[in-house]
């Protein structure tokens, strides 16, 4: 493991709060994720399901999870099953959690090996008259790969038909949406780390050098300091590339005049960080460059201030529309009379706008959660407003993270500069 020892407090209380949701009579069950095959006998990195790591801590494929707050034999209200590890998997895949490892780092007491789960559980399910099976619900997910909890919920129901079932989504995602001190603190290590890999890259671009140089520059830092990786595929987008808002070829020079567009963040411990600044590759921004940027900028800080505990998401996105076409006409990309006389159904700023400025985020970059709530204590959001003029290739976007205080917004990315006189004087160094 990369990180240091997460707090077992922080999945104890998770698991408090989860079963404190449920019906009388009820077991929760809880599946990790698939391995992902590659090619050949290759696998992709493993990677936990986000609520499974919420619930256990455990980032260990075949492991399960059952709760059953009032079971009456008390020893199965709280159960890990984990991989039963031998020497043949020790000698070729390394290590793999023991118990005692597996319940120190769930706070768990119950942990037992994979292959007593169906037994165990044919016993639980004749005390339970509810069942809560998981499956990720996130509006814009969609995928012809069948998860593994979707298949083991499949063959669950077909064995015991006669059950009520319920979802755990709605509890879980409700839950996720606001963020403990320990997750604050984990996500704080990840902008921590994104940080010092722009502070690498500032020193590093100059024209000429390829897109995929940045990346690595990126990934090393984020190596160096114990993050699992990028929490997200990272966007270096030179010249024209910087109006491509998923651009992820990162294969070009980046030449001298233009502009480099970084969208990128760290994974710490499953935490994501989401930024993005945009910087002159030749370490000085031009006048027009400067003007677009200084827009951004403004837009930005206008934003940040509103994300006060109860605002809806709506109303950001309303003022992140409303405040980048007033940018738009300051830049005399089109002026209030044609704003005035524009199609209602086709607004003129979203040429040069197109997408929102806010999501939340945590264990998924975005998370899970109702987009309905306004803003409370606890939330950790993004701000992420942009202006993207492709006949000029100019694309600026700047992002950073947000945590929802009852004292006001707290810019988690504060330490990561942003203003023009230390970008370019940073890249001047
Ligand atoms: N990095 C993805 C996003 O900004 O939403
Ligand atoms: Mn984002
Ligand atoms: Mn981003």
């Amino acid at each position: 493991m990369r990180y240091s020892k997460i707090n077992p407090e922080l999945f104890i209380n998770n698991r408090k709060q989860f079963t404190s949701k449920m019906k009388p009579n009820s077991m929760a069950i809880f599946y990790s994720n698939d391995e992902m095959p590659k090619k050949g006998d290759q696998f992709f990195p493993f990677q936990q399901s986000p609520d499974f790591f919420y619930l256990t801590g455990i980032a260990q494929e075949k492991s399960v999870l059952v709760l059953f707050p009032d079971c009456p034999i008390p020893e199965f209200r709280e159960l890990l099953f984990v991989l039963k590890t031998n020497e043949h998997i020790a000698v070729w895949e390394g290590h793999k959690y023991t118990q005692e490892e597996a319940r120190a780092t769930s706070g768990i007491e119950n942990v037992k090996w994979l292959d007593a789960q169906e037994m165990v559980i044919n016993q639980m399910m004749a005390h339970a008259k509810h069942v809560y099976l998981n499956q990720y619900e996130y509006p814009k997910y969609k995928s012809e790969v069948e998860s593994r909890e979707r298949r083991l919920n499949r063959e669950f129901t077909a064995k015991f038909p006669q059950h009520r079932y319920h979802r755990s989504a709605p509890i879980l995602n409700e839950q996720r949406l606001i963020k403990s001190d320990i997750e604050i603190g984990l996500i704080k290590k990840s902008c921590e780390i994104t940080n010092k890999a722009f502070r690498r890259v500032l020193k590093y671009v100059k024209p000429e050098v390829m897109e995929f140089q940045v990346q690595a520059e990126i990934e090393h830092e984020f190596s160096m300091n114990g993050a699992t990786g990028n929490a997200y595929y990272p966007i270096i987008a030179s010249g024209e590339n910087s109006c491509v808002l998923h651009y992820i070829e990162n294969d070009k020079k980046c030449e001298d005049g233009e502009l480099l567009l970084f969208d990128f963040g760290a994974e710490y411990a499953e935490y994501a960080a989401d930024m993005s600044r945009t910087i002159p590759i030749n370490g000085k921004f031009n006048e027009q460059q400067k003007a677009v940027y200084e827009a951004v900028l403004r837009t930005l800080k206008s934003l940040t201030e509103m994300m006060t505990v109860g605002m809806p998401l709506s109303e950001l996105d309303k003022a992140s529309k409303s405040l980048t076409e007033k940018e738009l006409i300051g830049l005399g990309l089109f002026s209030e009379e044609q704003v005035k006389n524009q199609d209602p159904k086709k607004p003129l700023y979203q040429q040069y706008f197109m997408h929102g400025v806010n999501h939340h985020m945590g264990l998924d970059v975005h998370d899970v959660g109702d987009r309905l709530q306004p803003l409370k204590a606890g939330m950790v959001l993004t701000c992420e407003p942009g202006i993207y003029i492709k006949e000029e290739k100019i694309g600026i976007r700047l992002e950073n993270d947000i945590l929802i205080t009852e004292n006001g917004p707290v810019n988690l990315m504060a330490e990561i500069p942003i203003e023009v006189v230390d970008i370019e004087r940073l890249m001047s160094e």
